[in-house]
């Protein structure tokens, strides 16, 4: 029961932390997912800005160098070359001496914060729950199997639920690290995730029913 209820806050948590806070943008879980992992990919600031009104200050061969050094990462190495561009083009306007309300664009400091690119989960951070969620998981399973592992049910069935968590769980962990390079494996997290909660609430309900429910006169004896 305890575990059962902590497995109930550990599903809240992950609906006000991940869910939740994305309901006003109108996201569904699967969009949720993949902006967790995967990140926002559809641009930068600067590149939005260069594609509309901005563009028209630089010639197309020049918006076109900038474009080649964001599509490369936005490094500091490659920044010197395009310097005279923004110096020349933009600084007039985006420097702090000019008093607009507009972010200044006069060293690779100040044009990397309009670079950054949402990568989604970082590799360290996906380590870091990978290794906690494995261990504190399977340590959980094997509880909640070792209990079911005593229930009457029909010895295939029981074998086939008390794995099904530790193969959905590998699915849904795994599943992590490929939706980092791919979106389309935020199926196979929500499916992994669906697959060891609905494994896990069968082992705690039967084990809990055929002890206080269904527990005949005929079989005290
Ligand atoms: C004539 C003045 C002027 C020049 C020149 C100019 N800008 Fe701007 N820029 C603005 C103003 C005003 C805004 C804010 C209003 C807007 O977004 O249209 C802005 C907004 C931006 C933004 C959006 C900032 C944000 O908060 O997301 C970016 C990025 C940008 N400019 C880049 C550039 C680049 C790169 C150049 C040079 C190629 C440039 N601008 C040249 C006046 C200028």
């Amino acid at each position: 029961m305890t575990l059962g209820i902590g497995y109930l806050f550990a599903l809240t948590y992950l609906y006000l932390v991940d869910i939740e806070p994305h309901n006003a943008e109108g996201h569904g879980l699967l969009q949720d997912v993949i902006e967790k992992y995967y990140g926002k990919r559809g641009g930068t600031r600067l590149g939005a800005a260069l594609n509309g009104a901005m563009g028209d200050n630089i010639t197309p061969a020049e918006k076109e160098k900038i474009f080649l050094w964001i599509k490369g990462g936005a490094k500091e190495e490659g920044f010197t070359a395009l310097a005279s561009i923004f110096q020349e083009n933009c600084a007039l306007c985006h420097s702090p001496e000019s008093g607009l309300p507009i972010p200044p664009l006069t060293s690779f400091e100040e044009v990397a914060v309009l670079t950054t690119m949402d990568m989604g989960q970082s590799v360290k951070g996906l380590v870091r729950v990978s290794h906690v969620h494995l261990f504190g998981m399977s340590f959980i399973f094997f509880m909640t199997g070792g209990i079911f592992a005593l229930s009457e049910v029909d010895i295939r069935w029981r074998s086939l639920l008390i794995a099904t968590p530790f193969v959905a769980i590998w699915l849904d962990i795994g599943s992590w690290w490929f939706t980092k390079l791919e979106p389309i494996f935020a199926y196979t997290v929500i499916f992994g995730g669906f697959l060891m909660g609905v494994s896990l609430l069968l082992q705690i309900v039967i084990s809990l029913a055929e002890m206080w429910i269904w527990n005949r006169e005929d079989k005290r004896s």
